[in-house]
């Protein structure tokens, strides 16, 4: 199993998903520690890009290793064709078109899966964005607006006329926003409609869901998103249980010492504050790993300052101590 996207040959297509405030320059790197097909980096809104802020900097910043892979959001066909630019003179080696947001702050703007109601101005943005990008442009999607209107074969049918090299369809209508189940059945009729790869994305939390969700949709690929929340190594035990390998989970020491790798990191960052209060949902999402989540819990959410955090990491993962794989609680 492999799809080229443009020149970028992806042996092991197993895609970390672009999620704003998550899957910045750190969390990639933890991802990529493990092995992932290829990691997206969080939206930055095409109006944004040029700004020179350094919350927007931080978005962009190049993660050290493989393939960069940036998504833009807009609206402005203009706009979008320069953050392209910018995006590539940065470092990008793909470029994301995000139609699939359903946050009312995007879709108000009209951008994001708001696009899906207005296929010409999808049609202008994608043209604008693959006319101004010399590497390739992928597109992200839902199925459709809504339930009478899942129109992504004909946005990706448009896409691929225009040159875009890869297709992620999340199996839902903006209408359900993260309700509901995804559709990996329906993605099976965007496949058919292009010959570009098509990636699978929605709910994949465990290996048999990867299974499934490639069975029922055909597709060339999956993406995962809240299912490396807290587990960054799960794209590479997906791609391992594809090929038939065994993967040995991390102990809890193990996910400690991650932890303590990615907390530094992303203190490291930035400025000390937001870096605090971002690093604090990672936390959460790791706790859960832990027989007594709320104790460490309760000692890190109020945390100001990160060594007090980096100690109760250390004591409530008991890093430094070789606890047995069968104790680990990562399945
Ligand atoms: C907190 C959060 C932030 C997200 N940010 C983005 C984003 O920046 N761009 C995007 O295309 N999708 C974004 N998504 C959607 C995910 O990429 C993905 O399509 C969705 O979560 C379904 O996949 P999952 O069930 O594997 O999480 C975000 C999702 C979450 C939960």
């Amino acid at each position: 199993m492999s799809i080229f996207i443009g020149q970028h040959q992806i042996s092991d297509p197993v895609l970390l998903a672009p999620m704003s405030g998550i899957t910045d320059a750190p969390f990639r790197r933890m991802v990529k520690r493990f092995g992932v097909g290829l990691a997206f980096a969080e939206m930055v809104a095409g109006r944004h890009v040029l700004s020179g802020q350094d919350r927007t900097n931080r978005m962009l910043r190049h993660d050290g290793s493989g393939v960069q892979a940036i998504q833009i959001a807009g609206r402005d066909p203009a706009i979008m064709a320069d953050a392209a630019r910018f995006v590539v003179d940065q470092g990008a080696d793909i470029v994301d078109i995000n139609m699939g947001c359903p946050a009312k702050q995007v879709t108000g703007g009209y951008a994001g899966s708001a696009l899906m109601r207005d296929l010409d101005q999808a049609r202008r943005i994608i043209a604008a964005v693959a006319g101004a990008s010399r590497v390739p442009v992928t597109l992200k999607m839902r199925t459709g607006w809504d339930d009478a209107s899942r129109n992504a074969p004909e946005l990706a049918r448009i896409a691929e006329d225009l040159g875009v090299q890869m297709i992620t369809v999340h199996g839902r209508t903006r209408c359900q926003f993260y309700k509901g189940r995804a559709d990996w059945r329906f993605i099976s009729d965007v496949k058919q409609a292009v010959r570009i790869p098509v990636v699978a994305n929605g709910d994949i939390t465990t290996v048999a869901d990867a299974q499934t969700c490639l069975e029922q949709s055909g597709a060339d690929g999956v993406m995962i998103g809240r299912g490396a929340q807290g587990r960054p190594w799960f794209p590479a035990q997906v791609i391992a249980a594809l090929q038939g390998q065994a993967f040995t989970l991390p102990t809890i020491p193990e996910i400690g010492e991650l932890l303590l790798a990615h907390y530094r990191d992303l203190i490291d960052s930035g400025d000390t504050w937001p870096m605090v209060r971002i690093a604090r949902k990672h936390l959460g999402w790791y706790a859960a790993h832990l027989d007594d989540p709320r104790a460490f819990r309760t000692e890190v959410m109020t945390a100001e300052d990160p060594e007090v955090v980096l100690d109760a990491i250390d004591r409530h993962f008991s890093v430094g101590t070789d606890l047995s794989v069968s104790q680990a609680r990562a399945a």
